[in-house]
């Protein structure tokens, strides 16, 4: 196990009714900012449910976030918030508002003028956050218990993560309840990321992590259970709440604290989603299965402990290609498509994603991607072949 430092200040409200909880969590003379989506908590109750518990508090309202968070869009809601004079930010959404709240209360830490674009690619250091809290609607990312975020600069076509201890937030609402609302996609969405983050960080090489390896494999085994209940069952909300607490463990810090961690997916996955679309985690059941067949020698040990462990094979029916082959099975079953033709894309879009991860490979000053940092450009348009 690597040497780590483990920290993660977020108050976590879990349960029905808890969105009452932001009567305890801001000050009566908060001056708030709630930032929001294009509109699903004003059909869900979510919205009611926030102004009820903000009382008096004065309240600047933006909606509006897309999903995949733009740069521009955020923009917007900056100046909102500068010109109010808020003070804190309040998320109500899934990963996208999660992230943009992020940014924008970074942002507004800044000089007015400064180009905040600077924060997320390093050359504007960050001067603290605004306080920020959350109210989950969508469980997926995970960002609700994160310091990360996950921007779209729409003028450049790239999509950028971010990472700064301010960005934890405060406090963060999960009732599970509320994702009574939430179409099938989303459900599957949410499920597919939970998996892939618990993936990036367990599936590289054996690094004598036996508390990090117990704890994913839990999850994984919640997740094969939970996922299915869920969506053969979509008012099963035991399940729900099963999976809406996996997601925020899934990218907390602590599944990954002291092991080595892949994130290749997670890129690969980005510029599938910046060039053509696709929904995060339908990028993400696409490419993982092929990069696990690319890769499969150099995390064979952990492919095997993964197959033992959570997919229950056995002696000789425990090879890489059969838990590769589980995986898919997994997600085709969630009925998350692990083929590029799903989504009609074909061999000859795979160049454009092989230059934008020479881009991001370029910006990040890394050779490769991974947790070797081996996979190359070259690499990725053999992945991306093997995903068609
Ligand atoms: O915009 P609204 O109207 O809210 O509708 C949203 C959106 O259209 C809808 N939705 C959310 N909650 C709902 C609901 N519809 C009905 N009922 C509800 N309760 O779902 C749609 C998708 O929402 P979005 O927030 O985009 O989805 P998700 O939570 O999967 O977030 C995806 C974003 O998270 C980033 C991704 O890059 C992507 O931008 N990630 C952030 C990470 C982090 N900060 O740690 C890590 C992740 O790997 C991921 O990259
Ligand atoms: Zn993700």
């Amino acid at each position: 196990m690597l040497n780590f430092t483990y920290f993660n200040p977020v108050r976590i409200h879990f349960g029905a009714g808890t969105i009452a909880r932001l009567a305890e969590e801001l000050p009566g003379d908060a001056s708030v900012l709630l930032v929001c989506g294009g509109g699903s908590i004003r059909k869900n109750g979510v919205y009611d449910q926030i102004v009820a518990a903000l009382g008096e508090r004065k309240r600047t309202e933006f909606f509006g976030i897309e999903a995949n968070p733009h740069y521009s869009t955020c923009l917007k809601a900056i100046s909102a918030g500068r010109q109010a004079g808020v003070t804190h930010i309040l998320a109500a959404g899934g990963g996208s508002v999660i992230d943009a709240s992020k940014f924008i209360a970074a942002a507004l830490r800044l000089p007015e003028g400064t180009d905040p674009w600077g924060l997320v690619t390093g050359e504007v250091p960050m001067a603290g956050a605004l306080p920020i809290g959350t109210v989950v609607t969508l469980p997926a990312s995970g960002s609700e218990g994160n310091s990360f975020a996950v921007i779209t600069h729409d003028g450049k076509g790239e999509k950028r993560v971010f990472c700064h201890p301010a960005l934890f937030p405060v406090f963060s609402i999960l009732d599970p309840a509320v994702t009574d609302s939430l179409p099938s996609r989303q459900r599957i969405n949410g499920i597919v990321d939970t998996w892939m983050h618990i993936m990036e960080q367990y599936l590289t090489f054996p690094s004598d992590s036996p508390v990090q390896d117990r704890l994913a494999e839990g999850l994984l085994l919640t997740l094969l259970r939970e996922g299915p209940r869920s969506i053969e069952n979509p008012a099963d909300t035991a399940a729900r709440a099963n999976l809406m607490w996996a997601a925020s463990l899934g990218l907390n810090g602590l599944v990954g604290a002291g092991v080595p961690q892949d994130w290749s997916t997670h890129f690969i996955g980005h510029e599938l989603t910046t060039l053509f679309g696709l929904d995060h985690a339908q990028s993400l059941a696409v490419v993982h299965p092929a990069l696990l067949t690319h890769c499969k020698e150099t995390k064979q040990e952990k492919l095997l402990q993964l197959g033992e462990r959570v997919f229950g094979l056995r002696g000789a029916a425990n090879t890489a290609e059969a838990v590769i082959d589980a995986e898919r099975a997994f997600l085709e079953k969630l009925r998350a498509p692990t083929r590029l033709s799903a989504y009609g894309l074909k061999e000859e879009q795979i160049p454009a994603v092989a230059a934008n991860i020479a881009a991001v490979l370029h910006d990040m000053k890394l050779k490769g991607l991974g947790e070797h940092q081996t996979i190359t450009p070259e690499d990725v348009k053999n992945i991306l072949r093997l995903a068609l």
